[in-house]
């Protein structure tokens, strides 16, 4: 058996395999039994800017006095449906979670400029949150906005929940960059503890009978594993910051390529809504399965054993493999 328990941010956790931010936040059922099947921590999902600073222009009866906005002002307010959970509710929320789970529940934001909403890190700290996921989700829609202008407005919201509290901050960020090591150093500079690689970018597909963009969030496959494994392998040793990895994790051998690549924590997402929370018993015992047939007594004999620094062949992360990989290509058929 290899023993499972690892330290993220500072917690003890008996596992490396998360519930990540998602609805499972509103079903404490299901979240008792992923942490009966091992889980070694939860992620709430997100509390969003829009929903703070709209809820902060409530309180001051802004939205009353402007009733007549204009339509593309009151775009700005985010619709009542997507947001139902308020700052009270989700504050009540986490407070009964920790109540009832005996694991670590992570608080998570999610915005991208820096303001009074980030304040709010602070009432999550004092509702005993053990640590803030800060999720910057950012689409790049304005020409004028350089990518350097973003950067620096990004690593702003940082350095402002940071700011705020003394619980650990982690950083959920995009796998776009075109310089990720450099942003992750201004991250680390920044004052956060850990990385969550990656956010998945939500693609409305179209609707070709109504003409119109669909909204389904489609659930992922272990082919989105890949791009985490490259941007972990990539950073580790080469940051301070402990990585999570979120997206594509399905089995314990996709747990086990995470570690393998850097990963401290693995987060669980599409795997615990497709199968219900005995995925999280089945991937602990792949998981574990796995990495004792392959000799490691613990977690950190794993981490990074297969990084830019550490594999074999590491040459296989990077750019000469691409030349060869397509000079190679035969047909299967
Ligand atoms: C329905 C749904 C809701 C989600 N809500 C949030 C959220 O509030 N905040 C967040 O940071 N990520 C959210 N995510 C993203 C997940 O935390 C995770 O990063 C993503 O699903 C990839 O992991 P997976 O492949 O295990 O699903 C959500 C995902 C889904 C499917």
């Amino acid at each position: 058996m290899t023993e499972l328990t690892t330290r993220w941010l500072g917690l003890d956790l008996r596992s490396p395999l998360v519930v990540g931010a998602s609805p499972l936040t509103d079903d404490l059922e299901a979240l008792k039994a992923c942490v009966g099947a091992g889980a070694g921590a939860v992620v709430m999902h997100s509390l969003f800017e829009e929903q703070l600073v709209a809820e902060q222009m409530a309180a001051h009866h802004f939205i009353d006095s402007r009733i007549n906005m204009d339509a593309e002002a009151r775009s700005f307010f985010p619709e009542s449906d997507v947001f139902e959970m308020g700052s009270g509710s989700y504050l009540k929320r986490l407070d009964l979670l920790q109540d009832a789970l005996d694991v670590p529940v992570i608080a998570s934001l999610n915005g991208i400029s820096s303001g009074g909403w980030t304040q709010h890190a602070r009432e999550l700290e004092d509702a005993g949150a053990a640590a803030i996921e800060l999720n910057l989700y950012d689409l790049a829609m304005d020409p004028s906005d350089t990518a350097a202008t973003l950067e620096q407005r990004q690593l702003e919201v940082v350095r402002s929940v940071v700011e705020q509290v003394t619980i650990p901050v982690s950083v959920k960020l995009s796998s776009f960059y075109s310089a990720l090591p450099a942003f992750v150093a201004g991250v680390e500079a920044a004052g956060a503890r850990g990385l969550v690689l990656f956010n998945r970018f939500y693609q409305p597909d179209m609707d070709l009978d109504e003409l119109e963009l669909s909204r389904e969030v489609v659930l992922s496959s272990n082919a989105e594993l890949p791009l985490r494994l490259h941007g972990m392998a990539m950073l580790f040793n080469r940051t301070g910051l402990e990585m999570a990895a979120s997206g594509g994790v399905h089995s314990g051998d996709d747990a086990t390529k995470a570690i393998l690549s850097g990963a401290t924590v693995v987060q669980l997402v599409s795997a615990l809504l497709v199968e219900g929370p005995s995925a999280l018993g089945r991937i602990t015992g792949e998981l574990n399965q796995r990495l004792s047939t392959m000799g490691y007594r613990n977690l950190a004999e794993a981490r990074g054993a297969l990084s830019l620094d550490n594999a074999p062949n590491a040459g296989a992360w990077e750019r000469l493999n691409y030349a060869r990989l397509l000079h190679g290509w035969q047909s299967v058929q």
